[in-house]
């Protein structure tokens, strides 16, 4: 039987998504298309816990599902919804809260970094808090087999695993346990300042969609090599962000003839015959390149919001059909049918 995969996005950036997004999940995600039954949507209940301007929630949500149609996201083939549009998922989130303790949401990393962050415990939302029931939720009411996403995400998949477990010890066997997927090569991709993850609220991304000056601004930013002062200073490769980014890219099959190869600029690098704004333009370059169908479909889409309305209403039929009978499984089994 072919496998069931799953996985979602929070639209939680006016800016769409970014490299690490479209490496760590997106291509997966595309990837999975050919090989099982895929359902990917986009999680707008999930930004409630820090987007509060709601003209910003409605247009993020729409502009990062149109982004994933721009991307190659098949609707005939995957049922693509958005997360609002299934009233079964919260209804399990209530359901589910009973199958976790607070001691496990509080070893949550999302919520021990806003500890961190001196943000005191009164003034962080439930919402947040409870991210992993909602999570769970949206995950545990497909019973899919497969979750593909980044490692930032893997804590969420192991409690909504625990939360399945828990449900199925009390009620007997009615949630599937799913396997966690991460691509190990794209599991963290790193931020333009090369220490952190790259993450829309860090300010370290590359948005694919944003105006190329945006683009040329944060490409122009990447940290390099901080013992190189000069151009002709040897410089250590893996030190400069710009050549992982190349390397994710596979700038080499991308590049027009007259682009010098990876390994040379490398080589260039450690001689100390290249300059890092050479490197950076260089790179800007072949991001545009790469990316330039994609922003081209995502301009045409834009003008086209009938058939996206159409899309979304589809994929909430498809996915409704089988929430509903999974949340009637539900409800028997805890005796609120
Ligand atoms: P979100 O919106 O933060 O990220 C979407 C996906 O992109 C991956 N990702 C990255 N991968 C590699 N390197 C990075 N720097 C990077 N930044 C982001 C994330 O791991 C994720 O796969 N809670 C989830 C959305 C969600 C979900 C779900 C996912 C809601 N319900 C159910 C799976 C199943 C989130 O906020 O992802």
């Amino acid at each position: 039987m072919s496998k069931r995969i799953l996985s979602g996005i929070t639209p939680s950036s006016e800016k769409g998504l970014h490299l690490g997004n479209f490496l760590g999940a997106v291509t997966p995600h595309l990837e999975f298309q050919g090989q099982g039954e895929c359902f990917y949507f986009i999680a707008n209940l999930h930004a409630l816990n820090n987007v509060f301007d709601p003209e910003q929630v409605q247009n993020n949500t729409l502009n990062i599902f149109i982004e994933y149609l721009a991307f190659g996201l098949d609707p005939q083939k995957t049922t693509f919804y958005i997360q609002s549009d299934i009233p079964a998922i919260p209804y399990l989130q209530t359901i589910l809260n009973n199958a976790v303790t607070v001691a496990e949401l509080q070893r949550m990393h999302a919520y021990k970094d806003k500890l961190q962050n001196d943000v005191s415990q009164d003034a962080i939302n439930f919402g947040l808090f409870s991210y992993p029931v909602l999570m769970s939720a949206d995950i545990l009411l497909f019973k899919p087999d497969i979750i593909p996403v980044g490692e930032d995400q893997t804590q969420h998949v192991e409690i909504c695993r625990d939360i399945a477990r828990s449900f199925n010890t009390r009620y007997g066997n009615v949630l599937k346990v799913p396997e966690l997927y991460v691509k190990k090569d794209v599991a963290r991709v790193p931020g333009i300042d090369g220490k952190r993850k790259m993450s829309k609220s860090l300010g370290n991304d590359i948005p694919i969609f944003a105006d190329e000056q945006i683009v040329k601004k944060q490409i122009m930013a990447i940290t390099t090599d901080p013992a190189r002062i000069h151009p002709t200073d040897p410089g250590n490769p893996e030190k400069n962000v710009a050549f992982s980014f190349m390397r994710l890219l596979e700038y080499n099959t991308i590049k027009s003839d007259t682009m010098p190869t990876l390994e040379d600029m490398e080589e260039r690098y450690r001689s100390g015959t290249i300059g890092d704004v050479e490197i950076k333009k260089t790179l800007f370059t072949v991001f545009m390149e790469r990316f330039s169908e994609i922003r081209k479909k995502k301009e045409e889409l834009k003008h086209n919001m009938d058939y996206i309305i159409e899309l979304r209403k589809k994929g909430a039929i498809r996915a409704n059909e089988i929430a509903e009978k999974t949340i009637e499984e539900v409800k028997a089994a805890v005796g609120v049918l």
